[in-house]
């Protein structure tokens, strides 16, 4: 048994399936999951000393590479002051200046300690706000674990929501409309928010159509509902201002996470400033957090959002870029059929021709072929994303010559992972 197989073993006694995030398992990919002792920049090194090249940096938690001296010494300063206070600190009302800095439409900002949080109260602000109780989602879209939430659509057309799990009574999805994503649905004017990934990134890396962020834009504001973009994956990664600056479409209300953390347990959501002001204390829906606005956390995310310039993300993307270009060049020349879409800094991997638009469209790309091109990769050294479903994140600390070595190492993955004919 290696190193990776014992803890694995013996973390599935105490934990159900060995990890505290299924993605974690390999379920996807089959197999077993490193785990991880330390990570540095662009790599994580397993409990065996084994050096993986890693593109899942956190599932885009990390933006600037893994423990990054800035983000480490800020950490440090923060936990020698103590760790969590349970009062109000600077850090927190500059964390959401800097938020609102950056994403103007977030007039006013709550911060939270997971996306989960951010998504469920952004939901629940809406139909405070309103006074309506439906809202609508798109298939493929993930936005975290709460009951409303995890609604699974299924057919081509906008339907009421079924539990997308276990546990999840009907009546918690009754008011859970799902829609298939890119296409703009009705919205009616009993819906009290559309909430959307404004690129989506839990179902591989699906681009908005053109027009469909504005389609959803004018639906909601014809229905008097509020347009929530869920930026937890895009949020001050596609750019300073996110998915909402790139496309020029303004949301009513923000959730952001992962890099506002710097990879600690940080995230947030935001809006205008009426809709905000429903909130407890100054009004009657109510939300709150024991840590939330934890010191470390705030010192982590200010860190990082400092280090986040024009210069940043134009590195960022043509990294990016050049990964993009190297997989598909390389992955196509073994003969697979290969579509790797890109935004700005976010890549992602099908293998099919056509690049997806929807989820049902991303479920049909070829799992078998990600499955073993995955494993080759992996035995190389480079580790991407456990799931078929999930983007690639390289970050600030992904050297040219790094990205190139990827490339390299994917391109002898790719003829491996080919069928014996
Ligand atoms: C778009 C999106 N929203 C919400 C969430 C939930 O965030 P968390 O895992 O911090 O609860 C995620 C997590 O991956 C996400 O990708």
């Amino acid at each position: 048994m290696t190193a990776n197989e014992e803890l694995f073993a013996r973390a599935c006694q105490v934990i159900p399936g060995g990890v505290d995030s299924p993605v974690r398992s390999f379920r996807s990919v089959g197999g077993t999951p490193y785990f991880v002792a330390r990570a540095e920049g662009p790599y994580v090194w397993d409990v065996a000393g084994r050096r993986y090249t890693d593109y899942v940096q956190s599932w885009g938690a990390s933006i600037l590479g893994h423990a990054h001296p800035k983000v480490v010494e800020a950490v440090q300063r923060a936990a020698a002051d103590g760790t969590s206070y349970g009062a109000p600190t600077e850090r927190e009302v500059l964390l959401a200046e800097a938020i609102r800095e950056r994403m103007p439409s977030c007039q006013r900002v709550r911060l939270v300690s997971s996306g989960t949080e951010a998504t469920m109260t952004a939901v629940r602000v809406a139909r405070g706000f309103t006074g309506r109780d439906k809202i609508v989602v798109f298939d493929g879209c993930y936005h975290g674990h709460a009951d409303t939430l995890l609604a699974a659509g299924g057919s081509g057309l906008a339907t009421h929501g079924v539990p997308g799990s276990a546990g999840v009574p009907a009546s918690a999805v009754a008011d859970t409309v799902v829609a298939p994503y890119n296409l703009v649905p009705a919205v009616g004017g009993d819906v009290a928010a559309v909430l959307v990934e404004p690129v989506a990134a839990n179902m591989g890396l699906v681009p908005p159509a053109p027009g469909f962020l504005e389609g959803l834009r004018a639906a909601c504001d014809a229905a008097g509902a509020l347009l929530i973009f869920d930026e937890v994956i895009t949020g001050f990664r596609l750019g300073r201002g996110g998915a909402q600056e790139r496309f020029c479409v303004v949301p009513d209300l923000t959730c952001m996470g992962k890099v506002i953390g710097g990879g600690l347990p940080l995230a947030a959501f935001g809006g205008r400033a009426d809709v905000m002001s429903v909130l407890a204390p100054e009004g009657p829906v109510y939300q709150a957090g024991t840590l939330s606005g934890n010191p470390l956390a705030t010192a982590a995310g200010l860190a990082v959002l400092e280090l986040l310039d024009a210069g940043a993300y134009a590195q960022l993307s043509g990294r990016a870029g050049e990964l993009a270009a190297g997989l598909a060049q390389v992955i196509a020349d073994a003969g697979f059929p290969v579509s790797v879409p890109v935004v700005g800094p976010l890549v992602g991997l099908f293998f099919s021709a056509d690049a997806p638009t929807d989820f049902a469209s991303s479920k049909a790309a070829d799992a078998g072929a990600y499955r073993r091109f995955f494993h080759q990769l992996l035995d190389r050294g480079v580790a991407f994303a456990p799931s078929p479903f999930e983007a690639l994140f390289p970050s600030l600390a992904h050297s040219h010559r790094e990205i190139e070595r990827t490339v390299d190492l994917a391109a002898a993955a790719a003829m491996a992972s080919r069928e014996p004919a």
